[in-house]
This record gives structure tokens, sequence and C-alpha cells, in this order.
């Protein structure tokens, strides 16, 4: 197979797109986009414009996703640790939140795509808090990708909010105890969706840092060295083909997969 490869003329190669098996993708890819700070320091401008290159990238991969058939991509967009970051970065990370759910929202709502928020949304600034609920609001009834922004969001922060959120279930005396995997995930902000087939992380950081950590229990990980900006469609094809070459054993053995 290599060699015919190899061996058609240029153009006829296969592509890596077509290379997938549309059978086995996963239907939830979650993300987690790092690294624009180092691009833009490696093109000597400032992180901003990283995170605005990074705005494209995510362009592709929803794009990709969305003309996959893929089912739920979820973006890792601020963490509840980015706070920490100057106060001039973060509020340019909000205020580019607030533009591109903007100005990418009649595109996304053409394409059949459904938002959705986690993270402790209270705690952003009102304008982006209204952007998002706008477009949560606007793309609720469609039916294709739904895009999941993960936006102040941090896993432990997830958990907690859900154990709180089942003992005063329990203090009412309404709780079956003793609680199931299925009660406690149903409190999660992903309650009803299923957990991500696939993680990627860009920018060669081999961490989950406080990502989905109930989630990803059986999750496959693909990491690569480029940075997000440097992320786009080929790039998630490469990371889908990687995935399509690896057994999912759930803990069983290759012969019980047989
Ligand atoms: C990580 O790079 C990136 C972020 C913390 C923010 C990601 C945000 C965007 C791509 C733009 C807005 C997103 C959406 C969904 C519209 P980093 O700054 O940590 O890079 P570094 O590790 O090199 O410093």
């Amino acid at each position: 197979m290599l060699d015919l490869i190899l061996f058609l003329p240029q153009g006829m190669k296969t592509s890596l797109k077509e290379r997938l098996d549309l059978k086995r993708l996963p239907t939830h890819v979650a993300v987690i986009m790092d690294g624009n700070g180092r691009w833009a320091k490696r093109e000597g401008m400032p992180r901003l414009f990283g995170h605005r290159a990074g705005v494209q990238s995510v362009r592709q991969i929803t794009e990709a996703c969305a003309e996959l058939g893929i089912r739920h991509l979820t973006l890792y967009a601020f963490s509840t640790e980015n706070w920490n970051r100057p106060v001039l970065e973060v509020t340019g990370l909000m205020d580019l939140l607030v533009e591109t759910l903007r100005r990418e929202l009649q595109a996304l709502h053409n394409n059949g795509v459904r938002l959705k928020a986690i993270g402790d949304l209270g705690a952003l600034p009102e304008k982006t808090r209204r952007a998002l609920e706008e477009a949560v609001a606007r793309t609720n009834d469609n039916t294709g990708l739904q895009l999941i922004l993960a936006i102040n969001y941090s896993a432990r922060w997830e958990i907690l909010h859900a154990a709180n959120a089942l003992a005063a279930e329990a203090a009412a005396g309404r709780l079956v105890t003793p609680v199931d995997e299925r009660t406690f995930a149903g409190q999660l902000s992903t309650a009803g969706i299923p957990d991500p087939e696939l993680l990627i992380r860009t920018s060669g950081e081999y961490r989950i840092s406080n990502f989905l950590l109930w989630q990803l229990a059986y999750t496959e990980l693909y990491f690569t060295s480029l940075f997000w900006p440097e992320f786009g469609k080929e790039q998630l094809y490469e990371a889908l083909l990687d995935y399509q070459q690896r057994e999912r054993r759930f803990g069983k053995t290759s012969e019980q997969l047989a």
C-alpha cells in the first residue's frame, strides 16, 4: 500500500484526511490549546498576537471537526489559574473572546454548530458572560457539532461543585446512597455528553493541567510539540490517524476484544 502511494503521481497521493476511517472517529475530542505565548515570542511579537493567531486554529479545528461529523469538541480556552497572568493579557483574552464570538456567531450558526460553555461563568466579566450566553442561546437548537468552550474552568472546581450539589441533595433527603458513577457524572458540567475518546495537547507539555479530570479516565492522550497557532486541519488529521492506530482496551486483554 505504501509503495503504491509513493509511486502515485503528485496530487493523486492519498491525503491524510482520505486515510481516516470515518467509521472509527472519536465522538468527542478535547483540546488543551497551548503555546500561543511562546509562538508569539518566537515571531518577535506580543503574547496577544499569539492568542489572535490561536483563534485561527480554533476556526480550523472547529471546521474540520464539523466536516468530519465529530459530535463534540471541547476547547480549554481559559483556566481558573489563567487569572494569575498580567492584567493586560487577561483583559485582552476576555476581549478577544467577545470579539471572536460576535464575529464567528453567524458562521457557527449557519454550519449547525451548537455552542456550550463550561466553567465558573458567574465570575467572568459581564460582557464576556453576556456574549457567551447570547451565542449559546442563539445556537441552542442546532444539531451539528457541539462546541464546548471551557472558560474559567478547572476540573477540581467542577468536581467540588458536583460533590457539593450531591451533599445538598443528601441533606434534603433526596439522594440514594451510595452515589454511583452515573449519578456523580450527572452533576458535572458535561452531564449527558460522552467522555472524550481523544485529548490533544500542543506545545510539547505533558500535563493535564486541571482539565476534565473525571472525564479523561480512559481517554487516549496525544501530545505534539507544535504550538497551538501551528495546529491546523492537517495536524488534526494526523492526531486522528494516530488515535485510530491505538487499541482501546478499557482494562481488558487484546484477546478479549477480538
Ligand atoms: C495557551 O497559550 C492559550 C490560552 C491560555 C488561551 C487560548 C485562547 C485562544 C486560542 C483564543 C480565544 C479562544 C476562543 C475559543 C475563541 P499560552 O498563552 O499558555 O502559551 P504559552 O504557554 O506559550 O505562554
